[in-house]
């Protein structure tokens, strides 16, 4: 038995307003329409074919990027309603499956459970099509679930289309349907418009309720309201990022994973979490971090496609980018790790300070102010207070290397391109522009010059002028 999953992602998306594809605004770092598509990879051994319309091209670079092959791509190039857009898929792509299931793109929340749920009880009831619904105070927006005398489902009647006494019926239409393959195939094109001028593919449940003999021709799974909402608008999609953050979050906690408040902590859909990871709260991670066994992030900490090794303790308000901080190292508070910055076992950053296409090796410390951007900082190295690397002529990016141990003193000026070789030693306050040798004291400095019993002979005359 075959099983392939139609999803439509080819509307309009008018009430989300803006320039972008509903289709493509983020939910925990994953465009919207990734969830539907997800859960229908999970749950079909056939085609999953995405129908692209309205800013097409966008979705269909997107999907790509994280389905690869797996998707067929069908287009309508006129949005005419849902079952117009089914109708395209089934034209396009020559299908025999035995079920075919639809679902929206713009409905997020469903999972693989709730398709194969679907899937088995159209084929248990012999039914031409099993429809998921769902139950909740206010129904407006949805298509309401309508029965004949006898209880069965004998149509699905859009909001548009209601009548005031079936506006009142408060079961609705999820949008996710198990058809049985010829039977979709066979009555698609038989759909007439609606009121809007749209084709509705929730008029094929009136029609399966008709052909129906032996069995029923439609039957029902019921879902939460929580799970069936769909994202039509900006509030919905906050609501829907709401309820998978809470389920990512769930997710880590359950293998181990403390976090401090779930209500005010943010991780995307790719994040990795080992046991014993601490999130405090206001901590955002974004993209394909990782986090390693027992590393605490410090509340207010914004990381992104950052790498964070075992026993790690960032303490707040760190933001790091395409960062590698490998295990026992200590970051902040405050401290700013930029592209490319790799901060190696046991080496500390501190407040405010600034890396940027760094290396610093194992034990090396830069604990405040400083900004150290194209370097190598050698082991155990120690940078000073206020250290800059003048990295940049305007013109060209520079590297400074130094080998380990070495001591830079407070409030150093480091003009690259420089070598600084291993056990070296830069006195506080100097501008190096040479390459300093290994175990060379460098001093890059005026000398001072000391006037004995000068000051009070001065202030005397400054007073009188
Ligand atoms: C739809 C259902 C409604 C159900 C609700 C559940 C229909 C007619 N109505 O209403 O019964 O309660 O979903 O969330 O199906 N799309 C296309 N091509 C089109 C039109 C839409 O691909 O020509 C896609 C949209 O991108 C979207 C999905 O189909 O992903 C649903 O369309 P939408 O206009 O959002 O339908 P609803 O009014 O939400
Ligand atoms: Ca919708």
């Amino acid at each position: 038995m075959t099983v392939s999953t139609i999803v439509l992602c080819a509307g309009e998306g008018t009430r989300m307003k803006g320039q972008k594809s509903k289709l493509l605004h983020e939910i925990c770092g994953l465009p919207l329409c990734m969830y539907a598509l997800q859960a229908a990879v999970d749950a079909s051994d056939g085609a999953v074919v995405a129908v692209l319309g309205s800013r097409g091209d966008s979705v269909q670079k997107e999907i790509e990027k994280h389905f690869g092959e797996r998707i067929t791509f069908v287009w309508q190039r006129e949005q005419k309603g849902t079952a117009h857009a089914v109708q395209q898929a089934l034209a396009a792509w020559k299908d025999e499956s035995d079920t075919i299931m639809v679902s929206y793109g713009d409905v997020p929340l469903m999972t693989n459970k709730e398709l194969i749920e679907l899937q088995q009880a159209q084929k248990k009831a012999g039914a031409l099509v099993a429809i998921l619904t769902a139950t909740g105070e206010n129904p407006f927006g949805y298509g309401r679930i309508v029965r004949n005398d006898a209880g069965l489902i004998s149509a699905i009647v859009e909001e548009n289309d209601a009548s005031e006494e079936q506006k009142l019926i408060r079961q609705v239409n999820a949008g996710l349907y198990a058809f049985d393959g010829a039977f979709l195939r066979a009555n698609i094109g038989t759909i007439k418009a609606s009121k809007k001028g749209e084709f509705y593919l929730t008029d094929m449940v009136a029609l399966a309720h008709e052909t129906g003999k032996k069995a029923p021709g439609v039957v029902a799974v019921e879902t939460t309201w929580q799970n069936m909402a769909g994202v039509n608008d900006r509030a919905q999609l906050a609501d829907a990022r709401t309820v998978i953050q809470q389920r990512i979050l769930l997710n880590w906690m359950k293998k181990g994973v403390t976090v401090i408040n779930p209500q005010q902590t943010y991780v995307d859909y790719s994040v990795r979490l080992a046991e014993d990871v601490v999130l405090e709260p206001g901590v955002s991670l974004r993209g394909e971090c990782v986090v390693q066994h027992s590393s605490i992030i410090g509340t207010g900490s914004v990381l992104s496609n950052t790498y964070v090794g075992a026993g790690v303790h960032i303490l707040p308000y760190c933001v790091c980018t395409e960062a590698k901080i490998e295990s026992a190292a200590k970051l902040g508070p405050f401290s700013h790790l930029r592209k490319d910055s790799h901060v190696e076992n046991d080496a500390h950053v501190g407040n405010f300070v600034e890396l940027k296409n760094t290396t610093l090796r194992a034990g090396a410390k830069a604990n405040h102010l400083a900004y150290i951007g194209d370097a190598d900082i050698g082991a155990g190295s120690n940078v000073g207070a206020g250290t800059i690397t003048c990295n940049y002529d305007g013109f060209l990016k520079h590297k400074t290397i130094t080998g380990s141990g070495v001591f830079i003193g407070s409030n150093s000026t480091l003009v690259a391109p420089l070598n600084i070789g291993q056990n070296a030693y830069i006195a506080a306050g100097s501008t190096i522009v040479r390459d300093v040798p290994e175990d060379a004291l460098a001093l890059g400095r005026s000398r001072q010059e000391n006037k004995e019993h000068y000051a009070s002979a001065l202030k005397k005359r400054l007073k009188k002028s």
